[in-house]
């Protein structure tokens, strides 16, 4: 395919140079985003009297077949283009002859890339809210379910104090909150237009930016014309915040996969959302949550290579930029991917109370309201703290727990045990006991109940 910018070349570019200069293998996906930019253009070229109101007119139809073609698959991407840009204009010119060739007037790709990168990412920003939302969604389901289904709360991976499965679940809510904030938050930094920006410099012509601008729904315009054009910092935010959505994902992931196991069985996942092993016929393996917490590390990657694309370039563009869509391009896919099996598996998870009812008993993890009730009779935390932790010895020594010791054992320890000591200890009282704001008592899981509910509406 010739080059639209052969003018001022002897020779062709080596063909092998030419792949590998080549983006239209990954940036095809933007063709939309490309035409739309493209008819903003065009309409705000019209306008400004910059080229002729019927050739405009006869642009933006043209556009608009080539979408419907791409749409249709009536017409395929040609990739021996250089690029999406290149291709659409060619596309263009191909059917519509020179006036095909007034488009680019007052424009250049680096502009042009910079916009549609945007609405690209505007749109795939959009999708993966929704697809938290049914997240958020999922946990909200079954932590409704779970306001008293008590559990040991971990510090270290070791049992610390009962909570309840709500409220442990409800964690995971909070964070996907802010993921969703922190996105929402890269959008309206990202959402301002670069088109008119031109090369670096801006142009000659007497364009309307703020026309464009609002025409493609972006909320103002990049003020300076060699920034529009050369920055990517949009991107890093986004994928910085698309990879804090995965480290989210893979702590829950990691739990899911512990939950799932024999050791503990606090839950079994639905057979859809797990696979079975071709040699181990009793295996049921959580495959889905061991792929999200593996693919992690991609968008961790995809962050640094963003973040290393841009160390050092020199102002304004630099074809070191082109990489910029590959690895936001894998990171969009890939938390796409993963929100989207990630949520019917945690929604079609079965809890199993009476594993972790069990668990919770075993650990101590009454212990520091054993301290408390100590503390209420009048005792200092510190010396209650002590004593506790000598009863505890003691029923490690003589493989009791605290739940079973008799009121006599109580007692050569310290004298101020009465029979309340034992309601004072269980579980249930733990938890109900646990009434501080944001705490596992059951009102102060409703209340975080309710915010998300509030948050989704
Ligand atoms: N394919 C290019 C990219 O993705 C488009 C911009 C090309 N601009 C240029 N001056 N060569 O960055």
């Amino acid at each position: 395919m010739g080059k639209m910018w052969e003018g001022r070349f002897a020779k062709a570019l080596d063909s092998q140079a030419d792949d590998f200069n080549s983006s239209i293998h990954f940036d095809c996906r933007m063709f939309r985003q490309d035409i739309q930019g493209s008819v903003a253009h065009a309409t705000m070229l019209a306008a400004k009297g910059i080229i002729d109101a019927g050739d405009a007119q006869a642009i933006i139809a043209e556009l608009g077949h080539i979408l419907a073609d791409l749409d249709s698959g009536a017409l395929s991407i040609d990739f021996a283009a250089e690029d999406i840009h290149m291709f659409v204009e060619a596309e263009l010119t191909k059917r519509l002859g020179d006036v095909g060739k007034k488009l680019h007037t007052a424009r250049s790709r680096n502009d042009q890339v910079a916009v549609d990168i945007r609405l690209y990412l505007r749109d795939e920003a959009e999708g993966i809210l929704q697809q938290l939302q049914t997240l958020l969604d999922a946990i909200l389901f079954q932590a409704k379910q779970h306001k008293q289904t008590i559990m040991p709360g971990y510090t270290h991976l070791q049992r610390a104090q009962p909570i309840t499965f709500a409220h442990h679940l409800l964690a995971y809510g909070m964070m996907f909150t802010r993921d969703m904030d922190r996105i929402k938050d890269a959008v309206k930094r990202m959402n301002v237009s670069p088109l008119g920006s031109c090369a670096l410099a801006g142009t000659t012509y007497d364009t309307d930016r703020e026309m464009t601008a609002k025409a493609l729904g972006f909320d103002g315009i990049a003020l300076n014309s060699i920034d529009g054009v050369s920055d990517r910092d949009f991107c890093v935010e986004l994928l910085s915040a698309f990879a804090t959505v995965m480290m989210h994902l893979s702590r829950f992931s990691e739990e899911v996969i512990l939950w799932a196991s024999w050791e503990f069985k606090f839950i079994e996942l639905d057979d859809s959302y797990t696979t079975g092993s071709s040699i181990m016929p009793q295996k049921k393996n959580p495959d889905i949550a061991e792929l999200v917490r593996g693919k992690t590390g991609r968008v961790y990657g995809d962050l640094m290579a963003m973040l290393t694309v841009l160390k050092g370039l020199p102002l304004a563009y630099n074809k070191d930029m082109q990489e910029d869509k590959e690895a936001i391009f894998d990171a969009i896919d890939t938390v796409k991917q993963c929100l989207t099996v990630f949520p019917p598996m945690i929604r079609s998870m079965k809890a199993l109370p009476e594993n972790m009812m069990q668990a919770a008993q075993k650990g101590f993890i009454n212990a520091t309201d054993l301290a408390d009730y100590l503390v209420k009779k009048g005792m200092p935390f510190r010396t209650a703290y002590k004593i506790v932790g000598q009863i505890v010895a003691y029923c490690i020594a003589n493989h009791q727990v605290l739940e079973q010791l008799s009121l006599e054992e109580y007692r050569q320890f310290e004298p101020r045990f009465e029979q309340d000591v034992y309601e004072q200890i269980s579980l249930q009282t733990c938890v109900e006991k646990r009434i501080s704001a944001g705490g596992t008592g059951l009102a102060s899981v409703e209340k975080q109940i309710a915010y998300l509910e509030q948050f989704l509406s």
